[in-house]
């Protein structure tokens, strides 16, 4: 029987359990996948936390990303096939060996892109890709802030925001994560542990402030990060590892130059099929091209996911962590 790591009641890295997992047969529009690769990510640990409310069948499995091959098909699935190479992203469900997905939710992973490479880069290839395209565009000779530089997102946004002729300007707890930041395209970075980060942002812009800031962390950097901003700017909220932001008021906006804020999420922004495939060949695409490079810094057995849990918890980690079933 397959395996996977489930929780039975939310809690802290010690909740999960390695076990084995009945999976079933595909229903007409879905398919049986094996994982290859399964990606980590900071929505796993709200899940498994409690922070996120689990509202699907229990025990809860987390995992947001995987790629892997078809097994079996519904009868209702005509374009795709037993050994077709395939991933998704998907806010659970991705910490075991096997799983049924529906074929809707599934995108076809070209030969040139490793199960590797697919499982450390669609959720949050996809995720820079709606934020520096879609929720704001970044253009060439804008400036921009992105929170936690050296972390899993924020390597691939210092990549392809570099790319789009934009100064970036990144945020890191220590010297080895700034030198990572460095090598991922960022032209700035600062230690947001042991500088003022507000203060170091205005110094870089000459007193003018970014375009927009891209803020993941929540609780600790707000309200810097609205101070960091330009007349005008946005004020892009789209995680909290840290923890959730308990002060925010409408008046901050105002006070602080008109801003704008948004509190966006990837599913809303591959919700329908087109999103997804268009997206998807952007992503695929930037990374045929050698716009976006995989680091995986954090390989890990599928049974050690509490490990992992616990490391990025503890920003320990550094770009992508996978895990390998
Ligand atoms: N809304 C969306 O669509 C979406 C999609 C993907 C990811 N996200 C969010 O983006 C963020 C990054 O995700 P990721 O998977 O790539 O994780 P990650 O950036 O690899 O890890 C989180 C990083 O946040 C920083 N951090 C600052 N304060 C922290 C604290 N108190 N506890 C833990 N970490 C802290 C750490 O970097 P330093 O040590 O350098 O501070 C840490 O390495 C998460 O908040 C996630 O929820 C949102």
């Amino acid at each position: 029987m397959p395996k996977a790591v489930v929780v039975h009641q939310t809690g802290g890295p010690e909740v999960f359990s390695y076990e084995d997992q009945e999976v079933g047969r595909p229903g007409p529009d879905e398919v049986l996948m094996r994982h290859h690769a399964i990606g980590v990510n900071f929505i796993d640990t709200y899940f498994r936390s409690g922070l996120y409310p689990w509202k699907g069948n229990k025990p809860i499995i987390v995992g947001a990303e995987a790629s892997g091959e078809v097994l079996e098909v519904g009868e209702k699935v005509a374009w795709l096939r037993p050994g077709d190479r395939v991933c998704y992203t998907l806010p659970n469900g991705a910490y075991c060996e096997a799983r049924l997905v529906k074929a809707s939710q599934l995108v076809k992973l070209p030969d040139s892109i490793s199960h590797e490479t697919a499982a450390s880069t669609l959720l949050k290839g996809l995720t820079v890709h709606y934020l520096l395209h879609r929720t704001f565009q970044v253009k060439p000779g804008q400036t921009i802030l992105f929170h936690a530089a050296a972390g899993g997102v924020g390597t691939l946004a210092g990549q392809w925001a570099s790319q789009l002729g934009a100064t970036i300007i990144g945020t890191v707890s220590t010297e080895e994560k700034a030198k990572i930041a460095k090598a991922n395209g960022y032209h700035h970075t600062i230690n947001y542990r042991t500088e003022n980060f507000v203060e170091r942002v205005k110094e870089i812009t000459n007193g003018q402030g970014v375009d927009v800031v891209y803020d993941s962390v929540g609780k600790n950097t707000y309200p810097q990060s609205l101070h960091c901003l330009k007349r005008l700017g946005m004020w892009v909220c789209f995680g909290q590892s840290s923890g959730l932001i308990e002060n925010f008021e409408l008046q901050h906006l105002a006070q602080n130059g008109s801003l704008f804020a948004t509190r966006p999420t990837l599913f809303n922004y591959i919700a329908t099929r087109e999103e997804l495939e268009d997206s998807s060949a952007a992503l695929f695409d930037a990374l045929e091209k050698g716009i976006l490079k995989t680091t995986i810094h954090q390989r890990f057995k599928l049974e050690e996911a509490a490990k992992v849990h616990e490391l990025l918890e503890s920003r320990q980690t550094k770009g992508a962590t996978i895990l390998i079933p």
